[in-house]
């Protein structure tokens, strides 16, 4: 299984926050939004994981990431996305390093207090989605689960929702998703929707939907952003982050403090 991590986008919605810096860059209580996603990544054991990034901030996130998990035997590999086309657009660009295996997709800026090992270590094929449920599902991609689970319908930002079910920004393909996202013609917003791929395996009878436990968020805003903020610090989501990750930072920041004093 390998790990993608969609950090690229525009962040229009927060701005002045992402005029001079990355969305995912920006904190999130004591540290940088992206730790979170690659914290639910690493904690399901993926060690490969590509994140891919808008062309203005890069540097930063090598800056930041790009040797932190060498010794920790997680291997992070960067990709500039010149244009932000659509989140079904990771799977043409990744094509290389998919390379033929399953992949776990997050997005940058969804925190997740559910644990997804479980889903991730027992995936066989075809897709598998996560969904909410939420009071204001018009908002998200929405599913609709008949009586024994099954998916009924999937529908983007739906006026009358048929459900409150929201998806979240994690998603599993089998190695089928690059043709199928090749194979996708932008929306009407001249984007590569996700939820196209959700329909393309649905049609196929190889997409499975499970629920999520514990708080979501989507940091695309400053009310949800700020809430992130209160939340991780209130349930202490760093002391619950996987041991590597932390100690990973732990010694990047020591590593930081031993260089700015050798400058003085
Ligand atoms: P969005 O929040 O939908 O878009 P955005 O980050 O550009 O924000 P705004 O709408 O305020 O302008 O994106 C969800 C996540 O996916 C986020 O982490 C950015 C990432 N993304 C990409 O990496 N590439 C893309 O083409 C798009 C649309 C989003």
């Amino acid at each position: 299984m390998k790990g993608i991590i969609l950090a690229g986008g525009t962040g229009t919605r927060l701005l002045p926050l992402t005029a001079v810096t990355s969305k995912q860059l920006l904190p999130v209580y004591d540290r940088p939004m992206i730790f979170y996603p690659l914290n639910t990544l690493i904690q399901a054991g993926i060690k490969d994981i590509l994140i891919i990034v808008a062309p203005d901030h890069s540097g930063h996130f090598l800056n930041l990431l790009g040797s932190m998990f060498q010794k920790f035997g997680v291997n992070i590999s960067f990709m500039v996305q010149k244009q932000p086309r659509g989140l079904a657009e990771a799977y043409v660009l990744a094509e290389d390093f998919i390379d033929g295996e399953a992949t776990t997709l997050i997005l940058g800026d969804n925190i997740f207090e559910n644990d997804f090992s479980e889903a991730i270590q027992t995936f066989q094929g075809g897709g598998r989605i996560f969904a909410k449920e939420v009071s204001d599902p018009e908002r998200f991609g929405v599913v609709e689960l008949g009586t024994d689970r099954e998916v009924l319908s999937i529908e983007e930002k739906p006026e009358q929702p048929k459900s409150r079910l929201a998806i979240v920004g994690i998603y599993i393909f089998d190695a089928a998703v690059v043709e199928a996202a090749k194979g996708l013609t932008p929306s009407a917003r001249g984007e590569l929707e996700i939820t196209d791929l959700q329909k393309h395996y649905l049609d196929q009878g190889k997409l499975d939907v499970r629920t999520v436990e514990g708080a979501w968020f989507d940091t695309g805003t400053y009310e949800s952003l700020f809430e992130a903020s209160a939340y991780a610090r209130e349930h202490r989501f760093s002391e619950r982050f996987h041991p590597m990750v932390n100690d990973a930072l732990g010694e990047f920041n020591a590593e930081f403090k031993k260089i700015v004093s050798l400058k003085k």
